[in-house]
């Protein structure tokens, strides 16, 4: 049992953590028909670009500020309740911008909801935010260049998310120079539907302190040993990879293998209810599945704080 142990969690995207009763109530309160990607309770999709269209309708269903305060304090929350003392939250202002809400009000309710949660439990949260990368190099440099100019507290990092066969790092590198330029931390997502290729591409032009996924590097040991050097900490899923049949079963994922190989590693849930798994079902995962013990899944919570994109007093509070 994992319950009595202390969480954190640096990889999940606001939408992507909305239970499905919340998408049934919200397709209600604004007379949409969800069941294209809702269904008996549960999201439907089949593959990983299936998963990208259920994630951007269920998206639309959060048409202002008051929604997402609602959902990003309903997510934390719950963490909160599983032990949970801090998450970092991908948040995309492009899906702001999509449902007409505006990336400002967007970022404004998220913001609302960490601060409620934070006044009701504690729980610290941050913002990330992400570009999209099927939305083409220009939305992510925009996306960067608003989180550059937001000067928001809570913003302290930069992410490009979405599908990752699409073109490649180096047509995206200039957002990443925007957000470093800024001060933001970077992290980005690779190495999970395309292979180790991805992971170095984003090592070499992106220099990223940590890797969304990146456990496709294991397909090739000198990239493993490249990022057990350079202390990259990857933002393993393990819940996620599964669904979306990245590996076919728990037993063959890699979390322990780049862990014994030196790779700093923490444990995260990306879009829990979609991939039908919270953060505390993964660290019961991590525990009663892939036999890691309690001390070294402690150790992988404290590199998430120590990978955390918070400022020095803030982390020293947390380990
Ligand atoms: N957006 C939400 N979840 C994602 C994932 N697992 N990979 C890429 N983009 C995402
Ligand atoms: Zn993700």
């Amino acid at each position: 049992m994992t319950r009595h142990l202390l969480k954190a969690e640096i990889h999940c995207h606001i939408e992507g953590a909305t239970p499905p009763a919340l998408a049934a109530t919200q397709a209600r309160k604004y007379g949409v028909d969800a069941s294209k990607v809702l269904r008996d309770g549960a999201y439907v999709w089949s593959d990983f670009s299936e998963f990208l269209v259920c994630y951007d309708a269920v998206a639309a269903l959060f048409k202002t500020a008051d929604d997402y305060a609602l959902l990003t304090e309903t997510y934390l929350l719950e963490l909160a309740a599983a032990n949970t003392i801090y998450s970092e939250i991908i948040v995309s202002p492009d899906h702001g911008d999509r449902i007409g809400l505006g990336a400002d009000a967007y970022l404004a309710g998220i913001c609302d909801g960490i601060h409620a949660a934070r006044e009701k439990t504690g729980i610290e949260a941050r913002i990330i935010v992400t570009g999209e990368r099927h939305f083409g190099p220009d939305r992510v440099i925009s996306a960067a260049e608003y989180a550059a100019r937001a000067k928001n507290p809570l913003v302290t990092g930069f992410n490009m998310a979405g599908e990752e066969r699409m073109g490649r790092v180096a047509d995206y590198a200039r957002a990443f120079d925007i957000a470093r330029d800024a001060g933001l931390g970077l992290t980005i997502h690779a190495g999970e539907v395309c292979g180790a290729f991805s992971v170095a591409d984003a090592l070499d032009l992106v220099k990223p302190s940590r890797i969304g996924h990146g456990v496709r590097a294991i397909e090739d040991p000198a990239l493993v040993e490249r990022l057990a050097e350079l202390g990259t900490v990857l933002e393993v899923c393990p819940g996620s990879n599964i669904a979306l049949k990245v590996f076919p079963d728990f037993d063959s994922h890699p979390l322990k293998r780049l862990k014994a190989a030196g790779v700093r590693v923490c444990i995260n849930s990306d879009d829990p209810p979609f991939f039908h798994t919270s953060l505390a079902r993964e660290y019961e995962i991590a525990s009663g599945v892939m036999g890691i013990s309690d001390g070294e899944i402690d150790e992988m919570t404290r590199t998430a704080i120590e990978a955390a994109f918070v400022d020095e007093a803030t982390r020293a509070k947390l380990i």
